[in-house]
């Protein structure tokens, strides 16, 4: 597959996930049948979590388009802020959704280390920016939407764990865990070592 059909794919994916993520906004029942809980003991943090992380998921393939990002250098710029802004929102929120997740204790630890890594490697893309540091900026971002791209893997582990006949307590704790680490090796082997070679 070429790049532009990776990123393709990529687009398609985040979009639509993002989509489903605004749907439930309006109409919680789409969700899983345990999000009824969350609405009703962290209600503020489920829907600031959806919303602001939705924009991030949205927002992230079309800065990682070359066409497109020299194209429209001031359009990045404010696409890139407003990534930013759903990844601290999202991230915060995510963070304390990671405490009282489904799971158990591995869960909240998967998805808790998630926010982390995710609002410290988008923190460590913006810094870069600022200092210049281009190549910087492209390895830190790549990284961080790989962890954006979780909200998609995880929505395609589970249900394929589930297919397969293993039990959601089962699961679900090592897909918080397999839906970021796993991109993350993917991003850091195909994309970010390149530009480490490149740079020499
Ligand atoms: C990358 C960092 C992220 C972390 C740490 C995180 C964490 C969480 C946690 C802990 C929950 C609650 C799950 C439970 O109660 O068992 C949740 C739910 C949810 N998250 Fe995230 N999330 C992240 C990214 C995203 C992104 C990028 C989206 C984009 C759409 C998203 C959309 C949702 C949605 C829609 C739910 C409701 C549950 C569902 O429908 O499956 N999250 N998230």
């Amino acid at each position: 597959m070429s790049r532009h059909q990776l990123w393709r794919v990529m687009a398609f994916f985040s979009v639509a996930i993002a989509v489903y993520a605004v749907v439930l906004l309006f109409v919680p029942s789409v969700g899983a049948p345990f999000l009824a809980d969350r609405l009703a003991t962290v209600p503020i943090a489920l829907l600031t979590h959806v919303a602001a992380s939705a924009v991030a998921l949205a927002t992230g393939p079309f800065q990682f388009h070359t066409g497109l990002r020299t194209a429209g250098p001031v359009r990045h710029r404010w696409l890139g802020r407003l990534y930013l802004l759903g990844v601290l929102v999202g991230g915060l929120s995510g963070l304390r959704l990671a405490l009282v997740s489904e799971g158990g204790l591995v869960a909240h630890t998967g998805f808790g280390l998630l926010a982390v890594c995710w609002l410290v490697s988008s923190a460590l893309a913006w810094d870069r920016v600022r200092r210049g540091d281009l190549d910087g900026h492209r390895a830190w971002m790549v990284r961080s939407y790989a962890m954006t791209f979780a909200a998609v893997t995880l929505r395609i582990y589970l249900p394929l764990g589930l297919a397969a006949g293993l039990p959601f307590g089962v699961i679900y704790p090592a897909v918080s865990w397999l839906c970021w680490v796993g991109n993350l090796l993917v991003a850091e082997h195909v994309f970010v070592t390149p530009l480490r070679h490149r740079a020499v």
